[in-house]
């Protein structure tokens, strides 16, 4: 059975960071910084944060904030 992906993120409310990758201890800002970086996918995650490279549980997460990241860049630039 999987875990609620909502009780898999962690917020830490006092610098407003959302840790995505417990394993790693990657926040939603590093990955994001990683795309402004050119990395939009998982596998340049992996390489550049190791990000999804232990349980996996994060992956879902971590693709959807680079996809809306990589949107919100397409709208700024139309
Ligand atoms: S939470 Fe990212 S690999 Fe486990």
């Amino acid at each position: 059975m999987h875990t609620p992906l909502l009780s898999r993120i962690v917020f830490v409310y006092t610098t407003r960071l959302m840790y995505v990758c417990l394993c790693r201890a990657v926040t939603d800002t590093e990955i994001r910084e990683a795309a402004n970086s050119g990395t939009h996918d998982l596998e340049g995650l992996n390489d550049a944060l190791g990000v999804g490279a232990n349980c996996g549980s994060c992956r879902e997460t971590a693709q959807a904030i680079i996809d809306e990241h990589l949107a919100e860049a397409i709208s700024y630039a139309a």
